[in-house]
Order: structure tokens, then sequence, then C-alpha cells
């Protein structure tokens, strides 16, 4: 699999799984292999500090985390979404960006393309982007995009037209930078 879209949403099919899938569909028609996986319902908790991962070079914890962490190594671009929760990510995404302070120590991201996407009722998605982008650029990723929509009820995302349009942009500027890769 080249391209994984996760969305940290607790809502399966909500608006943030509907933007990031947006960018994939995109993908397809280009040509390439994608996965989307959600993190509603998985169990994936918070960091501890125990620092273990220093020695370990992957989180000690068992949980859900893992198996998404893996996919996430695995592919060539890597899609994060999460709903805007007081100005910021939802508490699922930002486990699940914590958590992969496991990764950092050996820079096992850096490299992959990435690309940060958020969803607001109407304001503060631009900073739930920008923690996004945060994780990216401090794992090295390089960035392929951002888009921030707007939708409050699941699937309003779909009338905003504009972020739509961006998704499927940024899925056209992802799969040029995997077509320049395969050469
Ligand atoms: C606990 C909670 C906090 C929220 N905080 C904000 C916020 O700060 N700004 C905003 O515009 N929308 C906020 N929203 C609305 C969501 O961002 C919005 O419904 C979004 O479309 C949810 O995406 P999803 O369908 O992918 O879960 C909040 C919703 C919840 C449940």
């Amino acid at each position: 699999m080249q391209v994984l879209g996760i969305s940290g949403s607790m809502r399966e099919d909500g608006n943030t799984a509907r933007l990031v899938r947006a960018v994939l569909d995109e993908m397809e028609r280009n040509g390439f292999e994608t996965e989307f996986v959600s993190l509603a319902g998985l169990r994936i908790g918070p960091c501890t500090g125990c620092e273990l991962c220093l020695k370990e070079h992957f989180c000690s914890i068992q949980d859900d985390w893992d198996a998404i962490a893996e996919k996430m190594l695995e592919a060539k671009v890597v899609i994060l979404g999460a709903p805007t929760y007081y100005f910021d990510v939802n508490g699922q995404t930002k486990n699940f960006i914590d958590r992969t302070y496991s990764l950092y120590h050996h820079r096992r991201l850096a490299g992959h393309g990435g690309v940060a996407v958020a969803v607001q009722a109407n304001t503060g998605g631009e900073r739930a982007v920008q923690t996004i982008e945060g994780f990216l650029s401090t794992h090295e990723f390089v960035s392929l995009g951002s888009v921030v929509g707007n939708g409050y009820r699941a699937g309003d995302v779909e009338r905003d037209q504009s972020a739509m349009e961006a998704a499927r942009s940024i899925g056209r500027r992802c799969a040029a930078f995997l077509g320049d890769r395969r050469g």
C-alpha cells in the first residue's frame, strides 16, 4: 500500500473521513493504491512518557496503535485528518500523534509525504492543522499540503466545494510526488 489515509475522528463516516477520502479517491484515479483507516472505536491510549521507546525503538504500550503505526511506516504518503475540538485536534488524534514519539528517535518516517486535514464547524481548524503539521515537520515528512473543511453534522463537508476541490488538488500533488519517486 502506497498511500494511507487516517481519520482521527470518533465518527467513522464523519466529515474528517470524507475529506481524507477525497484525497485518496483522487490518488486512486491517478493509479495509486490507497488504504483508509478510521481511529473510531480503536483503543489508543496516551503516551505515558516512559521513554522506553528510546531503547525499544517502538512503543511498549499494547493496544491498537501498533497496527496503524506499522501501516504508516509502510506507506509512502500519509494523510492525517482530525476534527477540530476546542480549536485543536481531538483527543484520539492527539494520542495517536504523541505515541509516534517512538518512531521519532530514528526518524523512521523521514522523507515520507505528509498531508494535514482538519474539519471545523466554523473556527479553530487552522490551529488543528498546525498541530498536525507540527507532527509532520518533527518527523521530517515532506509536506504535501493541508486543507481545512467546514461542516458540523456528518456529511456536511461534502457541501464545502472549495475544501473538496482543495483535497482533490492535494491528491494530484501527492500523485506527482509518488510519480517522481517512481521515476
Ligand atoms: C467536543 C467538541 C468540540 C468541538 N470544538 C469545535 C471548535 O472548537 N471549533 C469548531 O469549529 N467546531 C468544533 N466542533 C465541531 C466539529 O469540529 C465538527 O462537527 C466536525 O465536522 C466534526 O468532524 P467529524 O464529523 O469528522 O467528527 C466541536 C465538536 C465537538 C464534539
